[in-house]
């Protein structure tokens, strides 16, 4: 197969779809790899490793629509506001493109797309089973999310976060609380406890009260009763507004003795739940931080604005957004290997893409095809 890796158009997109190892990988594999030229730059691959592993480098976006049958991409079109529109209008029905399209939170468009005739594989849609987990790609992202987090989180709080015995004084560890212990919250306690902090967290599915302990944080139990916690992909079901009020009232106290709070809690393809009231911000000690991971969701925090900095009675709040894109190098390289094991498990022994809809791992992932959507939570979302 022809496989074309594009470069990305939004400013703040900083991640390439495929690095020169994998690269190298297809290209041993027998397929013919076809790089947009500085398409990897800004996240630190040059165009002469893409040339070193095999692969060819085209200057013209055009022709590189033209020539190939794989498309890759980060950001596919329908949430790339700078170039989405001239793509989908490049893009033809014997195409194959794979990329993000979020299409849970942003259906309409998925529409625009899927009348252009392609075979879409949306990467938000790959399932969380233990045979997709090498394609993972919202796992690999969400990981280095919960990373990135904690950093600027003790960037931005005028505490340190390590224990330090020093000739002028004891420092105590900062005490950082995490809401959702999903693959984002384990990540951010991992990080907050290797840099020293005193770290709590608390999650809706009682299942990873291990997984917690297990990064050397502690549990948080609040005696609220979850009904049916947990879907059958593992992902959390949506509480009552009832649920969410007594969880915001057992959550104050936490809140007040914690200096930062990592928030993460989100249930896929819903708006994020309301867990931080402004009364519970003003609760906290003045200095403290709170990481609305979730901010593009809605936030967990009502302060929270996508993108922004807002500072509440002494309280920093801060709503990142694409931050996997700010470690642009590994985002890559996982977000690479990610869609080479797609890829390598939708093409037969000859290499041809074979369209399984019997095999979960495609039938979840293919957004469109033929003209129509045929993704059925992305159908229920538009109501169809
Ligand atoms: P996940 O589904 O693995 O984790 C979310 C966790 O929140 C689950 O463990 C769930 O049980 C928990 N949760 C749901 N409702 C809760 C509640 N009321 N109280 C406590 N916990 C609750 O998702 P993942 O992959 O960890 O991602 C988490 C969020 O981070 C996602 O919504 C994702 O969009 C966001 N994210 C943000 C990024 C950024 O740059 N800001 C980058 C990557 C992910």
């Amino acid at each position: 197969m022809i496989i074309a890796v594009f470069k990305e158009k939004c400013p703040e997109e900083c991640r390439v779809a495929l690095v020169p190892s994998t690269a190298a990988s297809l290209a041993q594999a027998g397929h013919q790899v076809v790089i947009e030229s500085s398409a990897g730059l800004s996240a630190g691959y040059r165009d002469e490793e893409y040339a070193h592993a095999g692969a060819q480098i085209e200057a013209d976006r055009s022709r590189l629509f033209e020539r190939c049958e794989v498309l890759l991409m980060v950001r596919g079109p329908g949430i790339n506001p700078q170039q989405g529109a001239i793509d989908l209008s490049r893009l033809r029905s014997d195409h194959i493109i794979i990329a993000f399209f979020n299409p849970l939170m942003h259906p309409q468009p998925v529409q625009e797309l899927a009348a252009t005739g392609v075979t879409a594989f949306a990467l938000e849609l790959i399932p969380r089973i233990s045979r997709a987990q090498s394609m993972d790609a919202l796992s690999s992202m969400a990981s280095l999310a919960g990373y990135k987090g904690v950093l600027l989180a003790a960037n931005a709080l005028p505490k340190i976060f390590p224990l330090m015995m020093t000739a002028a004084g004891s420092l105590m560890p900062a005490k950082v609380f995490v809401i959702g212990a999903g693959v984002t919250g384990l990540q951010a306690c991992a990080t907050a406890k290797r840099m020293g902090a005193i770290v709590s967290a608390y999650d809706i599915r009682p299942a990873v009260k291990d997984q917690v302990r297990s990064v050397g944080a502690e549990f948080v139990e609040f005696e609220l009763t979850t009904q049916d916690a947990e879907d059958r992909h593992g992902y959390a079901k949506s509480q009552s507004d009832e649920f969410y009020r007594r969880q915001r009232e057992a959550m104050t106290k936490v809140l007040a003795e914690n200096d930062v709070v990592i928030a993460t809690a989100g249930v896929p393809g819903k708006k994020a739940p309301v867990l931080i009231s402004e009364e519970m911000v003003g609760h906290m000690a003045p200095g403290s931080v709170i990481i609305d991971l979730v901010a593009e969701l809605g936030g967990n925090c009502v302060l929270t604005r996508p993108g922004e900095t807002v500072h509440y009675k002494g309280v920093t709040i801060l709503g990142p957004v694409n931050l996997a894109s700010s470690v642009a190098f590994h985002a890559s390289q996982m977000l690479a290997k990610n869609v080479a094991s797609l890829l390598d498990h939708l093409v037969d022994v000859d290499k041809h893409l074979v369209i399984n809809m019997k095999e979960v791992i495609t039938l979840n992932t293919l957004l469109c095809k033929d003209g129509r959507i045929t993704n059925q939570r992305v159908l229920e979302t538009l109501g169809q």
